[in-house]
């Protein structure tokens, strides 16, 4: 019958079962032999999971993370979600949500991951966060995303897990901030093209004191679109746009309609052209190192400068329903350098490099942006009320805008006397 080769085998089977050559006790045997890979399998999850059990106990130990019983977070599970992401589900342990969103960042450079995401999960309370721990993509080419983009809004970035688009309605005013060369420009002028190739219905006002020639040569000529250089015609700009506010506001309460979104909704641009002009597009100021408008209103005999600030800050609270709405680039987010009132309404923050630990905390409330390598321009941290990721955003180059644009440009370039009349 079957034979059993005593000199492979004794070693293991039971010396009765050989003698005699027992069928049921080979076929136990085999079964055995077939499945010891899976125990050995299963051994080694069990071991994996205890380790990864006690170092994640470890981290929330050293986190400070511990509810008023003196218990920490225990890990539940940890999942792919997909090809780049995974997620952690954790039990709380009456550890409030907030309190893991404050230490968003401390568990992030001690467990080497990049969060994308934390929330509660409805059915167990448990804490569900969609994490990555793979790189960040180091270029992104505008152009290759541009037909993507969602109507009205622009690309702010991609994150490991998502890509990153934001509009006026979500947020109104945005603050662009990192040091000298970390990509600030770049990210207006990627902000302004997608707007202008995309939409019909905003009209641009440039502000650039620097004295630099890279937004009048790029949009100078564009039909929307304003490039101011100097600081009295800025001044001037931004005395048009607040007033144009309280015109708006009563335009609309006319209208019987509660913002500018409701009536842009109602009347098609043609329609509104014929009503009232004045309401037909949505107005963004943008300001290249806004810094340049407030340091100089340290020289006191600057009164038109200082009414300028007092009008950005009006637009910065109220634009928001009327469709004005203020994108600000700065090197220097602290108190010297712009307004802590118009900071606080720069809902959408996207932070470049930081030159320091210092600046990081002034921008985003902790130290991420100044741990961003300066060897990859255009990495930027991109932060809302509640969310703060990491991104790469996108490039566009001078050529290929100016190429892109070609269609926009009116024929005959504006004179500076001209466009001065035209604000
Ligand atoms: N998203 C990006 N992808 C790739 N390269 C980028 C990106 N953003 C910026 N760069 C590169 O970094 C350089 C500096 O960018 P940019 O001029 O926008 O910096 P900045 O923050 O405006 O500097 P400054 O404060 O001196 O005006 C650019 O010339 C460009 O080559
Ligand atoms: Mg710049």
């Amino acid at each position: 019958m079957v034979h059993i080769d005593k000199t492979i085998y004794g070693y293991f089977l039971p010396q009765s079962w050989i003698h005699h050559k027992s069928y049921s006790g080979y076929l136990w045997y085999a079964t055995i032999h077939m499945l010891l890979p899976f125990y050995f399998w299963g051994a080694y999850l069990v071991v994996c999971r205890i380790r990864a059990n006690k170092q994640f106990q470890g981290f929330m130990e050293n986190s400070g993370l511990k509810s008023p019983l003196g218990k920490f977070p225990a890990l539940i599970k940890n999942v792919p979600v997909n090809e780049e992401c995974r997620k952690l589900v954790i039990k709380k342990n009456g550890i409030p949500l907030e309190a893991f969103r404050e230490k968003k960042g401390w568990i992030e450079s001690n467990m080497e991951i990049s969060i994308e995401a934390m929330s509660d999960r409805v059915h167990d309370g448990c804490l569900e966060i969609v994490y990555s721990n793979i790189p960040l993509t180091k270029s992104i080419k505008l152009l290759s995303e541009i037909d993507s983009i969602p109507a009205g809004k622009i690309l702010i970035g991609k994150s490991r897990a998502k890509t990153i688009y934001a509009d006026f309605k979500d947020y109104p005013h945005f603050l662009v901030a990192g040091s000298t060369g970390s990509g600030k420009s770049t990210f207006l002028r990627n902000l302004i093209f997608t707007l202008i190739y995309k939409e019909k219905d905003i009209k641009f006002k440039i502000i650039d004191l620097k004295g630099g020639l890279e937004f009048q040569n790029l949009f100078h000529d564009i039909d929307n679109v304003r490039v101011i250089s100097s600081m009295s015609i800025a001044c001037a700009a931004l005395m048009h746009l607040s007033e144009d506010i309280n015109y708006r506001i009563e335009y609309l309460k006319n209208e019987k309609l509660t913002d500018i979104s409701e009536y842009f909704k109602k009347f098609s641009l043609e329609e509104r052209k014929t009503k009232d002009l004045k309401l037909a597009y949505r107005e963004v100021i943008v300001i290249d190192e806004a810094a340049e408008l407030y340091l100089s209103s340290q020289n006191p005999k600057e009164e038109s400068i200082k009414t300028s600030k007092a009008m950005l800050n009006r637009i910065a609270r109220l634009g928001r329903a009327v469709g004005i709405h203020i994108v600000l680039a700065t090197q220097r987010p602290d108190v010297s350098a712009l307004d802590p009132q118009v900071k606080a309404n720069l809902s959408g923050v996207v932070c470049f490099r930081a030159g320091n630990v210092a600046s990081s905390m002034v921008i985003i409330g902790n130290k991420r942006a100044s741990e961003i390598s300066a060897e990859i321009p255009g990495r930027a941290v991109w932060k809302t009320d509640n969310d703060l990721l990491e991104v790469q955003t996108p490039f566009i180059s001078t050529d290929e805008i100016y190429k892109k644009l070609t269609d926009a440009r009116i024929i005959q370039p504006r004179k500076d006397e001209a466009m001065n009349d035209q604000i």
